[in-house]
């Protein structure tokens, strides 16, 4: 069940309900002897066994699920662990900092706990023995594997690690009987700035301090012990492995500031079977396609190389799609020194998942035509850069707590520039929206290919192999040919008109900007035909997007058409000028200078993009997926 992740005002409304259930359990501790006893502080070594408390009513295991008791079952029949005090009268957020100097309060495997800190301040937790030591969790199903590169997503090289350890420590473990313990911190709410100019100032990390020590229980700053590790967040995140044999000790600090005021929310979790939250501080895993004034296309990395008749990769294909993104305006301060933190990204970031604005899809367009998912992020301000995060939600299918991985994971952020002009990647005009725009450019793209349709139906196609045309191609692979021509020759690529990139064309010179400007009547633009109409009149009657610059159909998508398609559709290139006015060359790098279909964009071999490259938005991503199912 996922947990309640507490902002300021949901912890108003946390606290009545914990007033509330505070109630009801003061009312069984009066009852109930047992009860008075699990209230208690359970120091380490105490084995006190709760087992009855759980079994005796509903409204205790309701309790289970409210952040009021700081400790969990692991197992249904296994020890409970620790308890804080308990300040009754008290909201749940004093009550966690009143009673956590007076005693520990204990965590369970995979169970998180999330308390509020002031500057300055220290809390203290136990992973008690009985859990370090109890069974592990039974293994996950996991994603469909990434099969076929060296290059594998780091959940998978996490995961196979994890088996490799525990098959290890299963065979030596039973000598030595220390296990792995995995802590992991993530900082969900950041104290305020109490200066006007941020410049220069970086919020101060979470510090986490363990201790496996029974003569250190509660370590912490200023301590100066040899059985004390020390470790600080980055970004909000801080991950730690510790081998213990017993009780370890775990203490979380907010660092002393004079330019920060209020507290920090925190979410801390210990496990034996793996990080509950989880970076890949490594690569972003996301790619930026393209954008336009108000949105932007953005896919994941290739999430396997298996060939397409493979079970893996329609696995892959039919999966739900598992990854989600967090977007945020670069000058948006909120996320500042959180960017590693699910569930700060997950409150903070201005567009992710629980808000409008992303669709997500499995697909497997693009270079190699492997599955991949992407994001079509909207609500973005033109002319702006933000953050993108990709990330997931507990282990993609369940989070929160009793969950492996139940916090989440966060990818190394990238950032991506949205466009600054009226003008779309497909060429379009503001009065007209998106879906319009994807109707006109769609249904003039399938007239026109109802048409060939037709024409080719005319053609000797299905009879026997020596009435077909060619022995080398055949109708499919002339369909084939056409409709990559067709989508690269009617829906346009489009560039900003002030772009100056040599392999651009300018186009539709004759009409007025948007803004009303029109290019004087003698300007070269406007005397030659190929610059001042589109290639499509459509565009420039239905949209009349005003001048734009398109990034012209690759050659070889016209010397395809020709060589596919029999002689009888009368196919044929232009040559000379007219080739060059109409048809762009591949660059020999690989850099994308004219346009086709699948080739949405290019990645260098350092894994980052070089130089802009362009898909057509929304529109094609549908059309694409019509024409190749
Ligand atoms: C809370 O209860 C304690 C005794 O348990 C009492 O001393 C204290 O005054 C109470 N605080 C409030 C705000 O009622
Ligand atoms: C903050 O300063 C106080 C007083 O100097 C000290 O007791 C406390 O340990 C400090 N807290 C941290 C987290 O360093
Ligand atoms: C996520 O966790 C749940 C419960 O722990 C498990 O049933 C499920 O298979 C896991 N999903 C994945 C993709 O590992
Ligand atoms: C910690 O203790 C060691 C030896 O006891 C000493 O050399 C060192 O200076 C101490 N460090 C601090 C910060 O007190
Ligand atoms: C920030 O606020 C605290 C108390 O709220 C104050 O002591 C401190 O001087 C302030 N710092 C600055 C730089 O204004
Ligand atoms: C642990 O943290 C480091 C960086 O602090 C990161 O590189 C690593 O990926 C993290 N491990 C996991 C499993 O998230
Ligand atoms: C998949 O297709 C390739 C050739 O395209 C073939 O060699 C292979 O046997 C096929 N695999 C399956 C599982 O059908
Ligand atoms: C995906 O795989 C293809 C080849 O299989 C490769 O060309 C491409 O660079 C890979 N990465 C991305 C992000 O497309
Ligand atoms: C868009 O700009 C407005 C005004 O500057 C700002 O308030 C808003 O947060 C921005 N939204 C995004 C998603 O960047
Ligand atoms: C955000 O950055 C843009 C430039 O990228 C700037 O024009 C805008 O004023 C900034 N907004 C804020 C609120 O700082
Ligand atoms: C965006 O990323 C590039 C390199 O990937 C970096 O140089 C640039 O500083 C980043 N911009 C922002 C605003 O973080
Ligand atoms: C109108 O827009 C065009 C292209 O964006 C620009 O070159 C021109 O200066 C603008 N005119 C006015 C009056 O803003």
């Amino acid at each position: 069940m996922p947990f309640p992740k507490l902002t300021h005002l949901q912890s108003r409304v946390a606290a009545t309900l914990a007033a509330t259930l505070l109630l009801v359990i003061l009312y069984l501790v009066l009852l109930s002897p047992r009860f008075a006893y699990a209230v208690e502080v359970v120091l380490p070594g105490d084995h006190h066994c709760h087992l009855q408390i759980q079994a005796d009513s509903e409204i205790v295991n309701e309790v289970q699920c409210t952040p009021e008791l700081n400790d969990y079952w692991d197992e249904p029949d296994e020890d409970r662990d620790g308890e804080g005090g308990e300040d009754e009268n008290e909201s749940w957020e004093s009550a966690v900092i009143a009673r956590a100097p007076a005693g520990l309060i204990s965590l369970g495997n995979n169970q998180f706990q999330q308390s509020n800190i002031k500057i300055g301040e220290t809390q203290w937790w136990v992973f008690p023995k009985e859990t370090v030591t109890g069974p592990k969790s039974p293994s996950m199903s996991g994603l469909p594997a990434y099969l076929g590169a060296s290059n594998m997503p780091a959940h998978d090289q996490y995961i196979s690690h994890e088996l490799k350890r525990r098959d290890s420590s299963s065979s030596e473990g039973l000598a030595k009987r220390s296990t792995t313990v995995y802590i992991s911190l993530t900082t969900c709410l950041k104290p305020s700035l109490n200066t006007t100019s941020s410049s220069g100032v970086t919020l101060p990390q979470l510090e986490v301090y363990v201790s496996l020590d029974e003569s250190l229980q509660k370590p912490g700053p200023g301590i100066n012990s040899t059985v004390l590790q020390t470790y600080q967040a980055d970004g909000g995140y801080m991950n730690a492995t510790v081998e213990a044999t017993g009780d370890v000790y775990i203490s979380v600090a907010a660092p002393n500031s004079t330019s920060f005021s209020g507290i920090y929310n925190y979410e801390l979790a210990a496990s034996i079977d793996g990080y509950f939250h989880q970076v890949d501080t490594l690569q972003p895993f996301l790619f930026f396609i393209d954008s336009d004034v108000g949105s932007a296309l953005l896919v994941t990395d290739n999430v396997t190389q298996s060939a397409s008749n493979s079970t893996n990769y329609k696995e892959w294909m039919d999966i739900t799609p598992p990854y989600t993104i967090f977007v945020s305006n670069t000058n948006d301060s909120s996320i500042q020194g959180l960017e590693r933190s699910y569930c700060a990204l997950n409150q903070l970031a201005q567009i992710g998942k629980g808000k409008n604005g992303v669709e997500v899809g499995m697909t497997n367009w693009g270079l190699g035509k492997k599955p991949k998912e992407q994001f079509y992020v909207t609500g973005l301000n033109r002319s702006s850069t933000y953050y993108g995060f990709l990330a997931m939600d507990g282990n993609s299918t369940n989070s929160g707590n009793g969950v492996i991985g139940g916090g989440g994971k966060v990818w190394q952020g990238m950032n991506f520039t949205t466009k600054a002009e009226v003008a779309y990647a497909v060429p379009s005009n503001t009065s007209v929206n998106i879906s319009a725009l994807g109707k006109t450019y769609d249904s003039n793209a399938i007239n026109s290919y109802t048409n060939f349709s037709n024409s080719l139906q005319q053609i000797q196609c299905n009879t026997s192999p020596e009435s077909i045309y060619s022995l080398a191609v055949d109708c499919n692979d002339c369909a084939s040919a056409y409709r990559k021509w067709l989508c690269a020759v009617t829906i346009p690529r489009c560039y900003d008109f002030s772009s100056s990139l040599p392999f651009l064309q300018p186009r539709n010179a004759g009409q007025a900007f948007l803004n009303g400007t029109e290019i004087p009547v003698d300007d070269p633009l406007r005397t030659s035909p190929i610059t001042n109409a589109s290639r499509n009149p459509i565009i420039d009657t239905q949209i009349k997007p005003g001048p734009y610059k398109e990034l012209l159909p690759c050659q070889d998508l016209c010397y395809d058409l020709v060589r596919t398609c029999p002689s009888a559709l009368q196919f044929n290139c232009p040559k000379g000028p007219w080739l060059n006015a109409s048809y762009g060359v591949r660059d020999p790098n690989s850099d994308i200078t004219c346009s086709y279909l699948g080739a949405d964009y290019y990645l260098n071999s350092a894994w980052s993009f070089h130089g802009r490259t362009h898909v057509l938005l929304y529109t094609v991503a549908v059309f694409w997926v019509l024409w190749t199912s």
